[in-house]
C-alpha cells in the first residue's frame, strides 16, 4: 500500500484525494491544510493542522510519514520551493520544482520563454522594470491592454482595461504600483474570444491533455460582478467545448507540449505535474493567457471524477517520465460544477456562520472548499465554501443536478445559477460566430 503526502484543504484537494482512493492500490493519504476540510479528514490517514508553506512542519510530517510521493494541490507551496525541499528529503513529488514552477509565479518568465522558443500563442507584450515608456506602450495599445503582477497575487495581481482600469491614467498607476511590489510589471495585449482551460499530465517530456473546462470568473449571474477564483465550470461530453474548433483544440495542446519541451531546454529541468494553460478562442485560432503549474479549482472537479484511468500510476509515470507508457482515459460525459460561495464573497465574505447541507440527490458529487468543522456542526470560513457537481449524458442533465446540489447548501450563501446552462452557454457560442465575423 503506497502512502501519498498530499498539500492543501480546499475542494480541489478534496477531489485528488478522492481520485487517488479509487486507484487500484488504494492508497494511503497523509494530508497537511490550514483548515480541517472534513471531507478531506475523512479520506485521510493522518492530516497535519498547518499552512502549506510551512517548511519546518512539513519537513518534519514527511520525515515520519515517509511518503513514496507527493502531491501539491495549490501554486504557494511549489513558488516557496516545498517541492525542491521534499526532493533533498528524497521524496519526489508529481508536481513541479520551484525552478519549472515560474511558469505560473512569474509572468515574464512565461512570456519571454514563449518569444524565445517561438511557440504561438503570446499575445504583444513587454515587460516593465520602471515607469519609462509605460505610457507609450499602452498608447500603442489603443487602450485594449492587460496590466499582470509579476508574482503569485492569489488571483488579484491581472487588471483589465474596461474591466478594472478605466483609462490609461490608471493602467499607469496600476502598473507602477505592480514594479514597487515585484520589482516588474508585464503589460499585454487584451483578447477578445472565449476562455477555456486545458489542463495537462506533464513527465517533462510528454503531454496528456484532459478534457477541456470553462471557468466563470466573475461572482454574479451573466458574467457580472467582481472577479472571484471561479465560481463554476462545466466539461462537455466530447472533451471539447462548444464554441471551439477542432483546431482550436489542437493548438493549445500544441502550446503546451512546445511549452514543456521549451521549460526542459531553458532550464535543464523536467516539468512534472498539472500544466494548466488558461487559453482564449480569438478570431484566428487561439492565444495563451497563463499558465498555471497545478490543477485549476474548480476545473479538477469537474475532469478527476471522469478519470477512468489509475491516477496513482499517472502520477508515478509523471515522476518516472513514463506518461507516454500510460494510457490515460476520460469518461465521455458531461459535468457541470457550481460553488456556494459565504454572501459578500469576494470582497466581504461573511465568515464564522453556520451552514446545513441536506442529503445530496443521486449522481450529485459534494466537494468541501473553505469550512471549518467543529463538534456542532460546519461554519463558513471566508472563501468558495462548497462545490457541488452534477455529471450526467448531456449539459441540461448535469447542470440539474449540480443545481438541485447546490440549492441543498443552507446558511449565508449564494451561487450562480447560469453556469452550465443552455441560455448562457449559447450566449458563449454566438459571441464567438461574431468574433470569427461567422
Ligand atoms: N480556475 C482558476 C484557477 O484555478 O486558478
Amino acid at each position: 500500500m503506497k502512502k501519498i503526502l498530499l498539500l492543501g484543504n480546499g475542494a480541489r484537494e478534496h477531489v485528488i484525494a478522492e481520485t487517488f482512493l479509487r486507484s487500484a492500490d488504494r492508497p494511503e493519504i497523509f494530508v497537511v491544510g490550514k483548515t480541517k476540510n472534513p471531507g478531506l479528514a475523512k479520506l485521510a490517514m493522518d492530516y497535519l493542522l498547518a499552512d502549506v508553506c510551512d517548511r519546518d512542519a512539513i519537513r518534519e510530517f514527511a520525515h515520519k510519514v515517509k511518503p513514496d510521493f507527493a502531491f501539491v494541490g495549490p501554486e504557494a507551496p511549489i513558488a516557496y520551493g516545498i517541492t525542491d525541499m521534499l526532493l533533498e528529503m528524497g521524496i519526489k513529488s508529481a508536481s513541479p520544482l520551484q525552478t519549472v514552477g515560474r511558469l505560473e509565479s512569474s509572468k515574464s518568465f512565461t512570456r519571454n520563454l514563449l518569444e524565445k522558443y517561438a511557440i504561438p500563442g503570446n499575445p504583444k507584450f513587454k515587460v516593465f522594470f520602471s515607469e519609462d515608456g509605460i505610457r507609450e506602450f499602452l498608447e500603442s495599445l489603443e487602450g485594449n491592454y492587460v496590466v499582470k503582477a509579476d508574482g503569485l497575487k492569489g488571483g488579484k495581481g491581472v487588471k483589465v482595461s474596461g474591466d478594472h482600469l478605466a483609462n490609461m491614467d490608471e493602467g499607469g498607476s496600476y502598473a507602477k504600483e505592480c514594479i514597487l511590489e515585484c520589482g516588474k510589471v508585464v503589460i499585454e495585449e487584451k483578447f477578445i474570444g472565449q476562455e477555456f482551460s486545458l489542463m495537462s499530465f506533464c513527465d517533462g517530456d510528454n503531454t496528456k491533455d484532459m478534457p477541456a473546462v470553462q471557468d466563470h470568473k466573475r461572482a454574479f449571474d451573466g458574467d457580472s460582478g467582481p472577479n472571484t477564483g471561479g465560481m463554476g465550470t462545466y466539461s462537455c461530453a466530447n472533451h471539447s467545448m462548444p464554441f471551439l474548433t477542432e483546431s482550436d483544440l489542437r493548438q493549445a495542446a500544441d502550446i503546451t507540449r512546445l511549452v514543456a519541451k521549451a521549460l526542459k531546454q531553458e532550464t535543464q529541468s523536467h516539468f512534472k505535474g498539472i500544466m494548466y494553460g488558461g487559453f482564449i478562442a480569438v478570431k484566428d485560432g487561439v492565444r495563451l493567457i497563463e499558465y498555471n503549474a497545478r490543477f485549476g479549482d474548480p476545473e479538477a472537479m469537474n475532469v478527476l471524477p471522469l478519470l477512468k484511468s489509475d491516477f496513482v500510476e499517472i502520477c508515478e509515470a509523471i515522476i518516472s517520465g513514463d506518461l507516454n507508457n500510460v494510457k490515460i482515459e476520460f469518461e465521455n460525459k458531461t459535468t457541470v460544477c457550481k460553488y456556494a460561495v459565504p454572501n459578500g464573497y469576494p470582497d466581504e465574505p461573511v465568515k464564522g456562520e453556520k451552514i446545513e447541507i441536506g442529503e445530496m440527490p443521486e449522481g450529485v458529487r459534494m466537494y468541501f472548499g473553505s469550512v471549518d468543522e467543529k463538534e456542532d456542526g460546519l461554519y463558513l470560513a471566508g472563501s468558495r465554501a462548497v462545490a457541488v457537481v452534477g455529471i450526467g449524458d448531456d449539459v441540461s442533465a448535469a447542470e440539474k443536478l449540480a443545481e438541485e446540489g447546490v440549492s441543498l447548501i443552507n446558511g449565508p450563501v449564494f451561487h450562480r445559477k447560469d453556469i452550465g446552462t443552455k441560455a448562457l452557454i449559447d450566449s458563449k457560442v454566438e459571441m464567438m460566430k461574431e468574433v470569427r465575423g461567422a
